[in-house]
């Protein structure tokens, strides 16, 4: 936008799904992407490369909560490609579903726990573009790798949202994303960028690594 923040065109113009702001351009209905309620505009802000997005079809989205970044990245894809879903919460779950994917044929909702993927191995594709996981429990990098390990193509890119304090309330923040770091080397992927999400996030980081 013309004063440097992020939006996405608004594929279901009329429609906004977390009070985000509207700017109409030229008669065109645009959503500003707040990096103050999604991390991943937060990490687009701070340096991750928005070209990782350009050409995907298939998003694995660990984590959809109410919808706030799905409802971007569905604006993105458009009638291009879809995006799984995976939300264990049944409430947040039901208001995602109210919320966002009853106007949106591009989302598929899953009423999943991401821990255990083989429950949906029949539902997701195999050659999925990037995994999005942001489920904010202890154990999230692992949870992110079991899946991407079955379902993202190999060159697919990975993005992790690592909220340092439920992995460590202690340790520094630097030392706890240089764990996760290695530990998702240690898994086969070939680590790109750490993108430290402050002010927007504290304590947060997104890791984009790629499944080689
Ligand atoms: C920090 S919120 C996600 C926010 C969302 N990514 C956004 O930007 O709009 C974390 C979500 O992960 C969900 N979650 C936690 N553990 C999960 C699991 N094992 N499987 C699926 N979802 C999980 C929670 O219920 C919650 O809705």
């Amino acid at each position: 936008m013309d004063d440097d923040r992020l939006a996405t065109t608004n594929i279901t113009p009329g429609i906004t799904f977390y009070k985000e702001e509207v700017k109409t351009i030229n008669g065109v209905e645009y959503r500003v992407w707040n990096p103050f309620k999604s991390k991943l505009s937060a990490a687009i802000l701070k340096g991750l490369d928005i070209e990782i997005l350009r050409g995907i079809k298939k998003i694995l989205y660990l984590g959809a909560s109410t919808g706030t970044t799905i409802s971007h990245l569905s604006d993105i894809l458009y009638k291009e490609g879809y995006i799984y879903a995976v939300e264990i919460a049944p409430r947040v779950m039901m208001e995602f579903i109210n919320r966002l994917v009853k106007y949106r044929n591009n989302v598929i909702p899953l009423f999943y726990d991401a821990r255990l993927p083989e429950e949906y191995l029949d539902i997701v594709d195999r050659d999925i573009d990037i995994l999005y996981c942001d489920v904010a429990q202890p154990d999230q990098t692992k949870i992110a790798l079991d899946n991407s390990d079955i379902f993202l193509k190999r060159g697919g890119k990975l993005l992790i949202a690592i909220k340092a304090r439920s992995i460590d309330a202690v340790l520094p923040v630097k030392e706890i994303y240089r764990k996760e770091v290695e530990y998702i080397i240690s898994r086969g992927y070939n680590v790109i960028k750490v993108v430290d999400l402050e002010p927007y996030e504290k304590e947060h980081s997104i890791v984009y690594a790629i499944k080689s």
